[in-house]
């Protein structure tokens, strides 16, 4: 079968630049704040993950002056960064999560984008990205305010059921979404947590 040549500038990619956002991504959390209503002013919101910096772009309008959004990833953002956010360049695995406690408190949201770099073998890149996922659940249950919500990708394959299982003891509510603008061939599937059960 013919590979999709990603190169070429989707619907979505043409959107995204349309609109000023540095990245298609953007419509995968718009698609889901529509649908889970995740955003809301005055939200402090940590995202992992968060190079080159659309999902920061669209939480920092959303949760306004009042709120703040940190990102972290290991690569640099593609954009200048807001009054409201602050980027960390790290990689998750080694940063240090009192550090970030100590730096910006406790959150309201955690957000998790993080993907492997790929082989094409689908399941070692499912098991990288169950990884991160984990990584980021780590995290979230740090850095969660009590009743507070976790959005993660993971891609489908090993590993992902288990880890899909252990989230629903910790959340009251969990939801798993595919967005449309998610490539029709990628195995990423989102899975919304709320109300974290500190
Ligand atoms: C799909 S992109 C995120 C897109 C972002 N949400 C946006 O809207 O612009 C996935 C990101 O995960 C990052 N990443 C993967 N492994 C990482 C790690 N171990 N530590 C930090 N960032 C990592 C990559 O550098 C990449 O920027």
């Amino acid at each position: 079968m013919k590979k999709p040549d990603y190169s070429k500038p989707d619907f979505y990619s043409r959107q995204a630049k349309e609109k000023g956002y540095v990245a298609r991504s953007v419509f995968k959390l718009e698609e889901m704040d529509r649908k889970f209503k995740i955003l809301k002013k005055g939200m402090r919101v940590l995202e992992l993950g968060s190079a080159p910096g659309s999902w920061m772009q669209y939480a920092s309008e959303k949760v306004g002056e009042s709120g703040r959004v940190i990102g972290i990833d290991r690569d640099l953002p593609s954009r200048n960064v807001r009054g409201n956010e602050v980027f960390i360049q790290a990689d998750v695995f080694s940063v240090d999560g009192a550090e970030l406690k100590k730096r910006f408190g406790i959150f309201d949201l955690v957000l998790s984008d993080l993907a492997p770099d790929t082989s094409g073998q689908k399941g070692t890149d499912a098991m990288r990205s169950v990884a991160l996922a984990e990584r980021a659940e780590g995290l979230a249950e740090f850095l969660l305010k009590p009743g507070g919500d976790f959005l993660v990708k993971v891609f489908q394959g090993p590993g992902f059921e288990g880890f899909n299982q252990g989230l629903r003891l910790k959340f009251r509510s969990v939801k798993s979404f595919k967005p449309k603008s998610s490539r029709p061939n990628s195995k990423e599937i989102y899975i919304f947590c709320k109300r974290f059960r500190a």
